[in-house]
């Protein structure tokens, strides 16, 4: 970089702050509705973080380095921490304040955030319908496809233990990587050695188990505000709102590191 062009060179102009400040835009004049935005801008770009860390971490244990997955895990961790506190903020928003503004949404919704479906897809929950919402040539949809043939977290954890030294079965490294994670008796018994006598390891299991129990902590919080938002009345996307949203609950990621819990 020469000289004058390190001069030019500032904070504004490296994180892009003039632009920032302009992809705010309310469909209302209502004061409550720049929070609602603010808050879903960032949660895009933690989102766009965790992605970035997770890929990440699979490819750390793709290359055997167990103890590195784990520090970036952390991280993951962290931020998620972060994305379920910042759901207090949005709560200060009152049912009234949030109606002020609400019909100006017409038909958006979080459902249509291809960032929380490449997040779910990581972890294994997949589905063709939610690829087929983004129209064919979209950066949403070339981010889903990919990740839609792409091995998942819990893909890459088996293949890692594997080589790791541990008996997984066949038929789960050469799993469908589409297909829902089934619970496996196989991969528990597995999984109970490695708690018992490989500390390393069980700690990465461990750090896999916070991040499952964060998600599902987030959507919990999620379906709370919703509740305590707008009650019983729908969603402005495709869904009955929080009935939907409370059927989304109690689906672990990863089942098997849950199942063996009973047997330790
Ligand atoms: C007042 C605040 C909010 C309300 C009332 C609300 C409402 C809803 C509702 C009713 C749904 C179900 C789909 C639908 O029919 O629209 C939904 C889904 C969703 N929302 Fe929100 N939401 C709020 C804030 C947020 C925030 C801040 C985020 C952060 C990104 C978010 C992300 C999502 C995601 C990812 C889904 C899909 C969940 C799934 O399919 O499992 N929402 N929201």
């Amino acid at each position: 970089m020469s000289e004058r062009e390190s001069a030019a060179f500032t904070y504004g102009s490296y994180l892009k702050v003039d632009e920032l400040l302009q992809l705010q835009q309310p469909r209302s004049d209502e004061h409550d509705e720049i929070l609602f935005i603010v808050i879903h801008q960032v949660y895009e770009l933690w989102f766009r973080e965790m992605l970035h860390e997770l890929d990440r971490v699979m490819e750390l244990l793709r290359q055997d380095m167990g103890d590195r997955a784990q520090h970036t895990l952390k991280r993951v961790l962290t931020i998620l921490k972060v994305l379920v506190a910042q759901v207090d903020i949005l709560e200060t928003m009152t049912p009234l304040e949030f109606l002020t503004f609400r019909n100006r949404l017409a038909a958006a919704s979080g459902f249509q955030s291809d960032q929380f479906r490449q997040i779910e897809f990581v972890l294994g929950s997949k589905s063709r319908a939610s690829i087929e919402r983004f129209g064919e040539g979209t950066r949403a949809r070339a981010a889903l496809d990919a990740r839609w043939g792409a091995p998942t977290l819990w893909d890459a954890f088996l293949h890692y233990l594997r080589r790791e030294g541990y008996d997984i079965p066949p038929a789960q490294l050469s799993r469908d990587v589409t297909a829902p994670i089934e619970a496996s008796l196989e991969v528990q018994e597995v999984l109970i050695d490695v708690y018992r006598n490989d500390p390393r390891n069980s700690e990465l299991c461990e750090r896999l188990v916070d991040l499952d129990e964060g998600i599902q902590e987030w959507r919990y919080r999620h379906v709370k505000m919703v509740e305590r938002t707008i009650g019983r009345k729908p969603g402005t996307g495709v869904s009955a709102g929080a009935e939907y949203l409370r059927s989304t609950l109690a689906r672990p990621a990863f089942p098997d590191l849950w199942e063996i819990r009973a047997s330790l």
